[in-house]
């Protein structure tokens, strides 16, 4: 596949684009076998893991769907993107720099938009950069105070990020003209506005605390500003960067670059308000601590955490709106299948004021106070309801099943029932009828709501079921799992017989050359890189089995036996077709000799 970059730098980028990890980033992984990983599939809709992810081969296959190949196909299927723009994003991502190439039409279209989203990035880290300096330079300033005030120092705003936005109209803007950016680059990266009369540019942030904020790969792509002042007279206590093409505020979590490592070691993320908090856990050494950014947490980074977790701790305030957060949470997360535990901070205090007065290691002991989110649910019903009336307890009944419905374990479901049938004084029984009645209820509703409708699977991508025969499948499975193999089928088959120019065929004319040169581990890499223009379910499930063969010989004896015969009984039938249709004699006798041959 001819490509605008070049080969090597393509080998670069794969080289450093480690698979599990790239997957891992998208899919929950769990470990299978010695190199295997395994997950959802995120092409299709599925309860039980048949996604796998191998990591010796760099090869991904579901045996749910088909989708298979390396992790380059791997980004253009989730992505939706080219080879070309899937290179791109792997090669950001590995700080690998594609060097500029000429290029022509399409191709050079993707490099324009590849290249403008690595401006902004490039730009917002500029940013990051100066507003930073300018924040270490002058120890004095507004801003270096009131940081000091809050408990940080110089050097937790250096490993943060933290910086200054400066006082005037255009120092930002200034800067970014002697780093080579143009005002319509400040302007698309959300970091300077326009005034609609005259159109001259200015700063979007001035004389505010800076917060760069990073997307899922550790990449500068905004800002979260924070004033100085309690009552600020330039618009809100926080202002953000702007919707950009790298900055959508919905689908982003402040930390969690930095978290990602953390979550996977210790099993769960912590889900806080906001930055300070974030920062108050870094600190205090927790780091699987992340934040929705200045809106409410939505369904997007919900899924987003899910890739990495299923166990979620939410450290929000104690106050009324943390309260409501909470719940709002929960129906966003619960229908995810997430474990939801609720941390409850003495004093009434957020995460960043503990930090304070309490220190460290009074946030490290936070995450063992967590209760189970419907546990807390429940303990809040006496405040929420008139229990003293039937009526209000009816009401607390439906509220506490409308999260009830939504625990799939049963033997955890009973123990809530049980606790909300105590808290409501009423029987367990009537708790069930009324998650009965509620599911009875949506089970109606299913048949027309768009979101609890099930995606279809997508079709295999094979041209018919079965186009490949099982002996030339084995084959190539004995073929890929050992080079012994590989070579003992180059010495019995004949090249005549591997003449077919489908997928299956080719690979294992590959897989045998390399055999027979000593190259068996390029050959299999040249099978996977095949894939990425044209994947075959066939083949990447076979190159991700890796399937033992205890009696090599004999299996590949058989095997060729096997393909023979599937061979000759094919070209029979093609013979008995042209025998019927021939007009001579002298064809007809030719033929009739043909097939008794094969017999
Ligand atoms: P908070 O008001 O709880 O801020 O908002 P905070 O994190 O405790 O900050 P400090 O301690 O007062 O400095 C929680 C989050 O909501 C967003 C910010 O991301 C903030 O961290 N927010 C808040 C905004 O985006 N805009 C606002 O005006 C206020
Ligand atoms: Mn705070």
């Amino acid at each position: 596949m001819g490509s605008v970059i070049p080969p090597e730098v393509i080998e670069e980028i794969k080289s450093r684009s480690d698979i599990v990890e790239v997957i891992g980033s998208f899919v929950q992984l769990k470990r299978a076998g010695s190199a295997g990983y395994k997950g959802l599939c995120p092409f299709h809709q599925e309860k039980t893991p048949s996604f796998h992810v191998d990591g010796s081969r760099q090869m991904f296959h579901c045996f749910g769907c088909g989708k298979g190949g390396d992790v380059v196909r791997f980004i253009m299927d989730k992505e939706s993107l080219t080879f070309v723009d899937a290179l791109h994003m792997l090669a950001s991502r590995a700080g690998v720099v594609i060097p500029e190439y000429a290029g022509s039409g399409d191709r050079e279209a993707a490099r324009a938009r590849g290249s403008q989203r690595e401006r902004l990035l490039a730009l917002n880290e500029a940013m990051a950069a100066f507003f930073s300096e300018n924040l270490r330079r002058d120890p004095r300033s507004p801003a270096a105070l009131y940081l000091r005030g809050r408990g940080l120092s110089i050097e937790d705003a250096m490993r943060f990020r933290i910086g200054a936005a400066p006082e005037g109209w255009t120092g930002g803007l200034e800067f970014a003209r002697s780093r080579g950016f143009t005002d319509a680059e400040m302007l698309s990266a959300g970091l300077a506005r326009q005034k609609e009369d005259s159109g001259r540019c200015y700063d979007q942030f001035r004389g505010r605390l800076t917060f760069a904020i990073a997307n899922e790969h550790g990449r500068i792509c905004g800002f979260s500003a924070r004033s100085l002042e309690a009552k600020p007279a330039d618009g809100g206590k926080y202002i953000n960067t702007p919707e950009t093409p790298v900055f959508h505020k919905g689908s982003l979590l402040y930390g969690l670059a930095a978290a990602r490592k953390a979550i996977a070691e210790c099993g769960h993320a912590i889900l806080c308000e906001g930055q300070m908090d974030t920062i108050a856990f870094h600190r205090a050494g927790v780091d699987c601590a992340v934040a929705p950014l200045g809106t409410a947490f939505t369904p997007e980074q919900a899924k987003i955490l899910r890739r990495y977790t299923s166990r979620l701790l939410l450290a929000f305030d104690s106050d009324g709106a943390g309260r409501k957060a909470v719940e709002r949470a929960a129906e966003i997360l619960l229908p995810l299948s997430m474990d939801v535990r609720v941390i409850a901070i003495p004093g009434g205090k957020d995460p960043d004021e503990l930090f304070s007065t309490g220190g460290a290691e009074a946030v490290r002991g936070l995450a063992g106070t967590a209760r189970p989110l419907i546990s807390v649910l429940v303990s809040r019903l006496q405040g929420k309801f008139d229990l003293k009336t039937p009526v209000g307890r009816g009401e607390a009944a439906a509220w506490i099943a409308g999260f009830l419905k939504r625990v799939e374990n049963r033997v955890e479901l009973e123990g809530y029932a049980a606790e909300a049938a105590e808290a409501l004084s009423v029987s367990v029984e009537a708790i069930y009828s009324e998650l009965a009645g509620q599911r009875r209820l949506d089970r109606r509703r299913e048949g027309f709501t768009p979101e609890t409708r099930r995606e279809p699977v997508p079709a295999l991508r094979t041209e018919a079921p079965g186009v490949y025969p099982a002996a030339l499948l084995s084959l190539l499975e004995l073929a890929v799992n050992s080079s012994d193999a590989a070579r003992r089928i180059a010495e019995l088959v004949d090249p005549g017989e591997l003449a077919s120019k489908d997928p299956v065929t080719e690979a294992l004319n590959t897989v045998l050359a390399a055999a027979v040169n000593g190259e068996f581990d390029e050959g299999i890499g040249e099978v996977r890189d095949a894939l990425t223009e044209r994947p075959v379910p066939e083949i990447s499930r076979i190159l991700i089995e890796h399937t033992p063969c205890p009696d090599m010989e004999r299996a590949v004896s058989d095997s060729v036996a096997e393909f023979r015969r599937i061979r000759a009984r094919d070209k029979k039938k093609e013979l008995m077709t042209k025998l019927r249709n021939a007009s001579s004699v002298e064809e007809k006798m030719a033929l009739l000799k043909a097939i008794s041959q094969l017999a």
